[in-house]
């Protein structure tokens, strides 16, 4: 990376935030890593005496430019470590740099920064607003973002160019969930964030889904983390990372990225 990126500089600009100014504890391990955590745990009190460990000591380190496959069973903790990397929760305990900046006791203001304007999510419902079309549903964020791209460039990229002025009722679920991608990129995050973004679709759809991020990837140079507990979908990443019970039992590093048209399950 050459030049800090807006999204960086938003954050050092906020004179509240408590790690805005300090230098990272380690700058062998953070300088180069967008995301870098140490020793995160995350900690729910559901009621009573019950006490979950939804993440027991997570170390990871994620770069610019990356695309992460997150695998895991139904309750390792996948979403709640997506969830505390894009601002939407915090860690109980260890700490989260993002830059190098520390994320993990920044402020509600801070949080709500960062995720403007270094993050897109995209879940696995598409949350569409069903009265607008695919174009104003991507306009409805690059109208309050920075340095924003314009909808059709937007819907172009997750190959709508051809169904802009669509409603969502007029989509099918794929394409229903690239006009969602689209929402998400069209801020220009440099961190893509998708929990389970194929969970609702078939094969052959979710396929069109995975093409979609794996371009927002490779052009614009998303960092893209992509949840699923779909051992086939692992191949179309640069590594792996195996989830169970909070904690991460195994990083794998394909020795090259498969063709999302090559997947299937
Ligand atoms: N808000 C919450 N309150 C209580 N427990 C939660 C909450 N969110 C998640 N959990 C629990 O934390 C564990 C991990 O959940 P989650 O991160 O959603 O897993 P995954 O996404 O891998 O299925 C599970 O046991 C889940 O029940
Ligand atoms: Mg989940």
């Amino acid at each position: 990376m050459t030049a800090p990126a807006p999204a960086a500089q938003g954050l050092k600009a906020m004179p509240e935030h408590p790690g805005a100014s300090a230098a990272p504890a380690d700058p062998g391990a953070t300088v180069h890593a967008l995301f870098h955590t140490h020793g995160l745990v995350k900690v729910y009190h559901p009621g009573g005496d019950v006490e979950v460990r939804a993440l027991n000591g997570i170390d990871l380190d994620l770069y610019a430019g990356e695309l992460i496959v997150l695998l895991g069973a139904s309750g390792s903790g996948k979403s709640t470590l997506l969830n505390i990397l894009g601002g939407l929760d915090v860690p109980t305990e260890g700490t989260l740099t993002y830059r190098g900046e520390d994320l993990t006791d920044a402020d509600d203001r801070a949080l709500t920064q960062f995720r403007r304007n270094a993050v897109g999510f995209v879940f696995q419902f598409y949350n569409l607003i069903p009265s607008l079309t695919a174009r104003e549903n991507v306009a409805l964020i690059t109208d309050i973002a920075p340095h924003p791209m314009p909808p059709e460039e937007a819907l172009a990229l997750v190959d709508l160019a051809d169904r802009m002025d669509h409603f969502p009722s007029q989509l099918s679920g794929g394409q229903q969930q690239r006009v969602a991608i689209a929402r998400a990129i069209a801020k220009r995050p440099e961190v893509l964030l998708c929990d389970e973004p194929t969970g609702a679709l078939d094969v052959k759809t979710g396929i069109t889904v995975l093409a979609a991020i794996e371009r927002v990837n490779r052009e614009l140079g998303t960092l893209a983390v992509i949840i699923t507990h779909n051992v086939a979908i692992a191949g179309m990443a640069d590594r792996v990372i195996h989830l169970s019970d909070g904690r991460i039992t195994a990083i794998r590093r394909n020795r090259e990225r498969l063709s999302v048209h090559t997947l299937s399950w």
